[in-house]
């Protein structure tokens, strides 16, 4: 299998073998038809590695594998069981932290002390906590009358299709292997054609960590290729997709043609409210983090801030500073560099792109908004950017750019405020600061979006439910409600006296 694999040195000096094949049934295979996907690093363009893109023939290899795993030792076998093998398999992510933190760093262009300290404690803390619930799954006993026994069976929904984006491509797999892996489901999850890498190595250590054959099977390839066959396979009993809202409706269509069980998580645009008693301090700097992190790319970025009239100069300024203080960008692998390159061209172009709009529709371009060609002339960098004199009409209030640009929007009133927040199609994200705990719990409630922070930002965490209203997404993800995503309950009728 040597020409499944390559030796690659990283620019920090680790040197390792990448795989570069499809992971099914827990061996390496080519591609049937020889399609290549390029890696490229985005700090300076250049290629990285070529890796096996999945043709619909080769997910229904990866299908049926996972079907015989299922039908075979994985659905049966003893939930404590499952337990263990997932937490052999976070034993070997943490043994291998440094390697999978560097690889994504390499490909995805975050810095590489978000890669470990945040990415890759976030797959292990998520994985951890779903090796904890695998032995707790529980169905009920549900009384009626003495005549009737009726229980229910919490049962794994069978053969999943996971299909995760390229902004946290680990951590997304965490999020969606943990669950489906924990209640007894098998799973063929596709990575983004963007981050191809780190996820073969992970696959690695699922089969050093004991995993049965075709319980967990890894494939590159081309959403609208590998990624369609899945939504549309008729051995696939669920979907679940985290991506751009456009894509999640096709594949909610294409899911449709067999009635598929699907959750999506999907864009955002989500609001960020400033009131005039918040502790500005603390505002702006979350505010900096909820837009600026991991380079905007962050589906739950707050990249509509809305500050009340009374503090909005001041609001501005402190920003500003902030920006300046600590957005520092730069090559992802130096230690004092808080933004890296965007993804690739596309999503850099597409940031610029932006810019124009902006600048089009009248709004202030107050800060920012160029490429950044500072390190070392090339790559995917773009300086963090920020509009004001922005209007609800505006397409940059309106459209996720997922990048470092931000808008900000006075208000007068709470009802005004709450109504600039809720004007938009979407609904994942939300934050508000203020001092005052009744306003904040009021709009707490009254917000439309899946999550809400009160006086912080993007404070997500593993045991906490993640989601989207509106066209933000369907279903959950994370804590126990991400375990109602991947099992069905089965209700049990006895009969112990209905005689005819
Ligand atoms: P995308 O939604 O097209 O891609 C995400 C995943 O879906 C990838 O694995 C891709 O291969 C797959 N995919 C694409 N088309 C498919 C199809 N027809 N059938 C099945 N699978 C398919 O997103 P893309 O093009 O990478 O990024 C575009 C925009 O999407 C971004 O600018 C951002 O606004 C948004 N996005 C949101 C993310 C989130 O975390 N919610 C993550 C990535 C992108
Ligand atoms: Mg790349």
């Amino acid at each position: 299998m040597s020409n499944l694999t390559v030796e690659l040195t990283a620019p920090n000096g680790t040197k390792y073998s990448q795989p570069i094949g499809l992971f099914i049934n827990n061996e390496w295979v080519p591609g049937t038809k020889g399609d290549k996907i390029t890696s490229i690093n985005p700090t300076d363009e250049s290629e990285i590695a070529s890796v096996h893109a999945a043709e619909p023939e080769d997910v229904d290899k990866a299908v049926a594998a996972a079907r015989a795993a299922f039908k075979g030792p994985w659905r049966d076998m003893a939930t404590s069981e499952r337990g263990d093998l997932m937490m052999n398999l976070v034993q070997l992510i943490q043994k291998n932290r440094e390697l999978l933190a560097t690889i994504e760093t390499w490909d995805n262009g975050k810095p590489y002390s978000v890669s470990l300290n945040e990415d890759l404690n976030e797959v292990t803390n998520t994985l951890k906590y779903y090796a904890g619930w695998a032995d707790k799954i529980q169905g009920q006993v549900i009384d009626t009358s003495p005549a009737k026994l009726a229980y229910t069976i919490r049962e794994p929904i069978g053969v999943c299709g996971q299909i995760i984006p390229w902004n946290y491509p680990l951590a997304m797999a965490a999020w969606k292997l943990g669950p489906a892996i924990a209640t007894g489901n098998t799973v063929v999850l596709k990575a983004a054609e963007q981050t191809p890498l780190s996820i073969l190595v992970f696959a690695n250590l699922v089969k050093e960590a004991g995993f049965p054959p075709g319980v967990i099977n890894i494939l590159n390839g081309r959403g609208k290729v590998a990624g369609a066959a899945m939504a549309l396979h008729p051995g696939i009993d669920k979907i679940a997709f985290t991506g751009s809202t456009a894509t999640g409706k096709e594949i909610m269509k294409m899911a449709a043609l067999t009635m598929k069980n699907i959750t999506l998580e999907t864009g955002g645009k989500s609001p960020l409210l400033v009131f005039d008693d918040a502790d500005l301090e603390q505002a702006v700097k979350w505010s900096h983090l909820g837009i600026m992190s991991n380079q905007g790319q962050i589906c739950t970025a707050t990249s509509r801030i809305l500050v009340q009239e009374g503090i909005y100069d001041k609001f501005i300024e402190a920003f500003k500073k902030c920006i300046l203080e600590t957005s520092k960008v730069g090559d992802p692998f130096k230690d004092d560099t808080y933004q890296g390159p965007q993804v690739t061209k596309a999503q850099y172009e597409r940031v610029l792109s932006y810019v124009e709009a902006g600048k089009k529709d009248g709004a202030t371009l107050a800060m920012g908004g160029e490429a950044y060609k500072d390190v070392g002339g090339k790559g995917f960098f773009v300086s963090p950017t920020v509009f004001t004199n922005v209007t609800d009409s505006m397409r940059i209030f309106r459209e996720e750019v997922f990048g470092p640009f931000v808008v900000v929007v006075s208000f007068k009133t709470e009802e005004e405020a709450l109504a600039l927040a809720n004007d938009t199609t979407y609904g994942l994200g939300s934050a508000v600061f203020t001092k005052d705990v009744v306003r904040a719990h009021r709009i707490a409630r009254k917000i439309e979006a899946g999550m809400v922070w009160i006086n912080s930002s993007q404070d997500c965490d593993y045991r906490i439910p993640f989601g989207g209203v509106k066209q933000s997404g369907i279903g959950r993800e994370l804590g126990e409600a991400g375990l109602d995503a991947y099992t069905n309950k089965k209700a049990v009728h006895v009969n112990l006296g209905t005689w005819l």
